[in-house]
């Protein structure tokens, strides 16, 4: 199929012309109501077929721009991050409540670590290491599992099959890749993190929503529908699942049964299972647990960026099974070479006692600014307490305003950009995390408290000054 648009025609449809298309640099602008890369995207809109035929991949719509980048979303919390810092950059106190960033550093051991590998004596050369990271970093690796959670084998974290990533993002991109063929069906959790659909989007996978139940997680109850569902309508069987636990944004966590059914429901079921685990460290209270506890099949994903407050240092990793250790070694020969030699030095400081005890105070602050959140939220009468997650565990409230708080056109992506406009607190839409497919991105939205404890008191002040002056919009609207 060819599918080719006539730049005459592009210019006419988006009025900032064909020049943005030309330059993916160019795609910040609004263009009318949407953005100009939505504007391209809203005329191949369901095109995703295309990626899936190998004779329109070979044929590129534009000189420099693919089919595939264009048919992806982009991650609507950093659009919001970067106009929250224009209006900081204009002098305004701007609140972050959007990024699930650690507002503190790195740990002092980490960055003293950094510094005088960087400065020596002996000035270490930070070349490239194996593709699967430093030895001793995997070794570390291995031996967290080993302490932290009870009845992992030591063969299923042999310092062979832990693999050192360019953050968990770096991880996806392997495991999906090294997993999955274009065309196949991968399940995500909706509510969910986005990048899991926009990355496997761009691969040309195809994508099961599972909608989340009352606790706002899915069980092997909730997969075992959807693969019954898709058998009776004679579609396609699913390939794949990933879940994050706890999760971003809902905070809700698998108990260790339900963890332990999911992965034999996948085991049965030929299914893929990928445990995004990067928000482990950071609970109030209920037990985490590793799908390496419950399977030899399952991946696991991990990261410096949460617990470890490593954000930018992009170091993370997976454990693999051991089928998947020589694709995996070849993808990440080929993409990345190895994770960030200079991460991977420092963050062997990571598990040092002196290291952990400064990370503990991290989550105690997390717990402080969870609970102002989820209290203030108790005070708004309008909102049912049912339809506020969990927030178990990572550092996010996520909330769904309920059909009676919303009016056309005056939902959450509306509330969210007001909050941000008049009150300059930066909230994150739901629809970074909703099956675009239904309504729930607009009535849903995230707090994240990952900014501080004086951040997250004054965010909540705000936002209940505004609240009544929004719902007097909202009710004017209906
Ligand atoms: C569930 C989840 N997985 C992965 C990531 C990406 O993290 P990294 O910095 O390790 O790439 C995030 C980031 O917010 C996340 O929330």
């Amino acid at each position: 199929m060819n599918f080719f648009i006539p730049l005459s025609i592009v210019a006419l449809v988006c009025p900032h012309g064909v020049d943005a298309f030309l330059n993916p640099s160019l795609t910040r602008f609004s263009c009318g109501t949407v953005r100009g890369r939505d504007c391209f995207r809203s005329m191949v809109a369901n095109r995703s077929e295309d990626i899936l035929d190998a004779d329109v991949v070979k044929e590129p719509a534009f000189a420099g721009v693919s089919r595939r980048s264009l048919s992806v979303e982009s991650f609507k919390v950093m659009d919001v991050l970067e106009r929250a810092n224009e209006l900081q950059s204009q002098g305004k106190d701007v609140l972050h409540c959007e990024v699930g960033q650690p507002e503190s550093g790195c740990p002092s051991t980490v960055a003293e670590a950094a510094v005088s590998a960087l400065t020596g004596p002996p000035r270490q050369v930070m070349g490239y290491t194996d593709a699967f990271g430093l030895l001793p970093l995997r070794e570390n690796i291995c031996q967290h599992y080993l302490d932290k959670y009870s009845g992992v084998s030591a063969e299923n974290v042999d310092t062979s099959r832990i693999v050192v990533t360019t953050g968990s993002s770096g991880g996806f991109l392997l495991a999906f890749t090294a997993c999955f063929d274009t065309g196949d069906t991968v399940a995500i959790a909706s509510s969910g993190y986005p990048c899991y659909r926009n990355i496997l989007g761009a691969l040309g996978c195809e994508l099961a929503n599972i909608g989340i139940n009352s606790e706002f997680k899915i069980t092997a109850l909730e997969l075992k529908e959807e693969i019954e569902r898709r058998r009776e309508m004679g579609e396609k069987p699913i390939n794949g699942l990933i879940l994050s636990s706890p999760s971003n944004p809902t905070g809700s966590m698998l108990t260790p049964g339900e963890l332990k059914d999911l992965c034999q429901l996948c085991d049965e079921e030929n299914i893929q299972f990928i445990s995004d685990e990067i928000y482990h460290g950071i609970s109030y209270g209920k037990e985490e647990a590793t799908a390496l506890q419950f399977s030899n099949n399952a991946i696991v994903i991990n990261s410096f960026s949460k617990y470890y407050s490593m954000s930018g240092w992009r170091l993370g990793w997976m454990v693999i099974p051991q089928e998947l250790v020589e694709p995996v070694n070849c993808l990440q020969q080929n993409m990345f070479i190895n994770a960030p030699t200079i991460s991977q030095t420092a963050a062997l400081k990571c598990w040092d006692e002196e290291t952990i005890a400064e990370l503990e105070k991290h989550v105690e602050k997390y717990r402080t600014s969870r609970s102002v959140i989820l209290d203030e939220l108790s005070e708004i009468s309008e909102l049912d307490p049912e339809n506020i997650a969990p927030a178990d565990g990572g550092f996010y409230v996520y909330v769904d305003l309920g059909e009676n708080n919303v009016a056309p056109g005056l939902g959450s992506v509306a509330m969210c950009k007001a909050l941000l406009e008049e009150e300059y607190v930066a909230f994150t839409p739901g629809n970074d995390f909703e099956d675009p497919s239904g309504n729930l991105g607009d009535r849903r939205f995230r707090i994240s408290y990952a900014g501080g404890i004086e951040t997250a008191k004054k965010a909540m002040e705000r936002f209940h000054n505004f609240w009544p002056t929004w719902m007097e919009r909202v009710q004017a609207a209906k």
